[in-house]
């Protein structure tokens, strides 16, 4: 049930089991980090391939030598400049954090998230919390406690209701190879942002290989309705002539359009606004029983790059 007894969820916790939590990027589904049982659970409820590895949440930078090792100048750096807040760093891990988490690797990937109700739960526990996006694997991430009772109804006790998520995508993932600073996930801080602080980041979110993160995966966050993705929506509807057609557009609706139902993100043309926007809009848009979803390509800079990243795993066959 979706609840705000922060109390019934520490001792949920303690006791080993699951609940859903809020943070700023996307609701998550979150068990104590250093217990086998609860990390073996979350990827069997969210039907996870044990090869694809899970974030830990830390209550603050502070505690960052606890799961990580090996911390390199620059990440530390990083860490002052963004947490709390939606960076995710994968580091060398310490023993203590179990393989399952990293999917047997010797890195772990770690983040101090901002939101106040999750900053008091994980104050309020003595271990981090391992937490993937509360979504069926594949599917579109959750970013109000809503969703989460959609998809996880009678597999969770508790759904900590924190209000629909500020920033509406997931953190941006970045690593560090030859001391140098790598970027494995485009997310809710864009890469320039990063490379203000840090200098030149290589990017490495292509998906030919072995995910370094499968948040790389290509078809991914995908809506169950057949999603298309265009620069020239109202080209593309010609396509579809007699289908049900909803549009997922940037900022304004189009005229005149014969389609079913029509989602705009941000009508300012804010890309922030946009990003807080999109899942829910693709939740309502899935909701609908369309024969199609034809959304619309965002300006590609700054965090139009992430979104565009997000839009296009949608629509991957
Ligand atoms: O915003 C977020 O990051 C949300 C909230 C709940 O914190 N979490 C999230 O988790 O998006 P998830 O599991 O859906 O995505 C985690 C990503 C995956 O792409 C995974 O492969 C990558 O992090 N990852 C985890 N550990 C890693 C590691 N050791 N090396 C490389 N990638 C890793
Ligand atoms: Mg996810």
């Amino acid at each position: 049930m979706i609840t705000t007894d922060l109390t019934a969820v520490i001792k949920q916790l303690q006791a080993n089991q699951l609940v859903a939590i809020p943070t700023e990027t996307v609701y998550g589904l979150a068990g104590n980090a250093f217990q086998e049982a609860a990390i073996r659970r979350i990827f069997e409820l969210k039907k996870r391939p044990l090869y694809n590895p899970l974030i830990v949440h830390i209550k603050s930078g502070k505690e960052l030598h606890t799961v990580a090792k090996d911390i390199p100048e620059k990440a530390y750096l990083l860490a002052e400049t963004f947490w709390p807040g939606p960076l995710t760093m994968v580091l060398n891990k310490q023993a203590q954090v179990p393989e399952l988490i990293s999917a047997g690797k010797n890195t772990v990937a770690v983040r101090v998230p901002k939101h106040p109700l999750t900053l008091e739960l994980l104050n309020s526990l003595d271990f981090p919390l391992a937490a993937p996006s509360a979504n069926p694997f594949g599917s579109i991430s959750p970013t109000s406690a809503q969703h989460v009772l959609s998809y996880f109804e009678h597999q969770l006790d508790f759904i900590l209701d924190g209000g629909s998520c500020d920033k509406g995508i997931e953190s941006t993932i970045v690593g560090f190879e030859n001391n140098e600073v790598v970027l494995y996930r485009h997310g809710s801080i864009s890469l320039d942002e990063i490379e203000a602080v840090v200098g030149k980041v290589q990017p490495k979110t292509s998906n030919d290989h072995t995910p370094e993160a499968p948040g790389m995966l290509t078809r991914h966050y995908a809506p169950a309705t057949k999603t298309y993705l265009s620069k020239d929506v109202a080209r593309l509807m010609q396509d579809f002539p007699n289908r049900k057609i909803g549009l997922l557009l940037f900022q304004q609706k189009l005229e005149n359009a014969k389609v079913h139902y029509q989602e705009v993100l941000s009508e300012s043309g804010n890309l922030e606004e946009a990003m807080k926007n999109l899942y829910a809009a693709l939740h309502r848009l899935d909701q609908l029983d369309l024969d199609l979803i034809i959304a619309e390509k965002l300006p590609a800079k700054g965090l139009g790059i992430s979104l565009n990243d997000r839009l296009e795993r949608a629509t991957k066959n």
